[in-house]
């Protein structure tokens, strides 16, 4: 009998992760606590309840929210903002309160209660200018990673940990891994457990997909409902490159990590769908076409924005090596899902994704 808190646990990773793991582990208490800034997070709340996982409705700035919780075990931290643009035209007072002092608030939680903690990091922690200096090919529907690098830490099965850290990498990505530097002097110098996460693109149902966060639903559900969407940057080809990974297959490396803790203390991996789950917008764009059967005008717009990143695909080598896992979704698969709880759930996720 344990008990796990979901920091976030409202948001899109959080309430998935919570119901995958109460309906593993009935006995065990789930506790998700969210602010519910997140638009759309709000709709998860009747989900969790016919779970039976208990919602407390907390900020993760405010040290004193976490008072009511009680006893816990573990902590999964998953309360962010989550766009890589937060904070570039707007101030980014909210995405640092929340994204690293917040976090350092869950650090301390953690390491009052003796709890581990299962930290969500980014593939944003990486410089975007040296990750578009990786050498590519461009093929008829996509760029393409090849095998003649001159840069440490990618091959053509994509970026490992051993990518260098030097350059700008969004504020969001600072705040990631200004959050994992901490956590490692915890884990040295504190006795905090935990383990770090740097995951690529994530994406399933109950994905509130918006234009700067979420990108993969948002491509669905503007095919689904026929409106206009642009392949920005990169000549407006759509072809950058991106892995995708099914938040059920993050949910089966979290759960082996929650067993298994204290084997990989302190270890920081790279995790992600890999190059066999990677897709371009183009081809992102075909598999939406073919599950909706619409057609949409895709504006290119050929310009780079700031952070704009040509491919980025996980080489998720260490943590298969380390756990024994890998991704077992299909982008089309993935992309069937998707379809299907749009489907479902239509008219309520009108207000939200259309
Ligand atoms: N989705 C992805 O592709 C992806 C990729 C890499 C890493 N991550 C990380 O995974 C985690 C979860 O991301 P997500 O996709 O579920 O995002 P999400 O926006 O769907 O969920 C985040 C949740 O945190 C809540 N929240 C925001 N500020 C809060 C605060 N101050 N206190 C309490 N709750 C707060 C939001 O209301 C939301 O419900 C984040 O840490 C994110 O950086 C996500």
């Amino acid at each position: 009998m344990k008990t796990v808190l979901l920091t976030g646990g409202c948001g899109f990773v959080g309430s998935n992760l919570a119901i995958y793991l109460k309906t593993a582990y009935p006995l065990w208490e789930v506790i998700c606590f969210d602010n519910l800034k997140r638009r759309g997070s709000e709709l998860n709340l009747k989900r969790l309840k016919a779970a039976g996982i208990r919602f407390v409705h907390g900020d993760i700035r405010n040290k004193e929210d976490f008072d009511e919780l009680g006893k816990v075990d573990f902590v999964i931290e998953a309360a962010a903002e989550p766009s890589v643009l937060a904070g570039i035209d707007t101030t980014p007072d909210y995405l640092i309160n929340t994204n690293l002092l917040g976090t350092i608030n869950c650090l301390n939680f953690a390491l009052k209660q003796k709890a581990g903690i299962i930290f969500l990091s980014t593939s944003r922690i990486y410089p975007f200018a040296l990750l578009d200096q990786v050498a590519f090919e461009e093929l008829e529907t996509r760029f393409n990673i090849t095998n003649d690098q001159q840069i440490r830490g990618v091959t053509e099965k994509g970026i490992s940990t051993d990518f260098p850290l030097e350059g700008a990498r969004s504020l969001y990505g600072a705040t990631k891994l200004s959050s994992e530097l901490l956590i490692t002097e915890y884990c040295e110098l504190l006795g905090l457990n935990a383990v770090i996460n740097r995951c690529g693109v994530i994406t399933g149902p109950w994905q509130m997909g918006k234009v700067d966060q979420g990108v993969i639903v948002l491509w669905m559900a503007r095919h689904y409902w026929k409106k206009d969407l642009t392949y920005n940057g990169y000549g407006g080809q759509g072809k950058q490159v991106r892995d995708i990974l099914h938040v059920q297959d993050l949910f089966r490396l979290v759960d082996w990590q929650l067993n298994n803790l204290s084997a990989i203390n302190g270890k920081i991996f790279n995790v992600g769908g890999g190059l066999e789950c990677s897709l371009s917008l183009r081809e992102l764009t075909s598999i939406c076409e073919q599950l909706t059967g619409n057609r949409i005008h895709i504006q290119p717009v050929p310009e780079n924005r700031k952070a704009d990143l040509r491919i980025y695909v996980t080489d998720n080598s260490l943590v298969t090596d380390q756990t024994g896992w890998k991704p077992a979704y299909t982008p089309q698969k993935i992309m069937q899902e998707i379809f299907e709880w749009i489907k479902n759930n239509e008219e309520e996720l009108a207000f939200i994704l259309n």
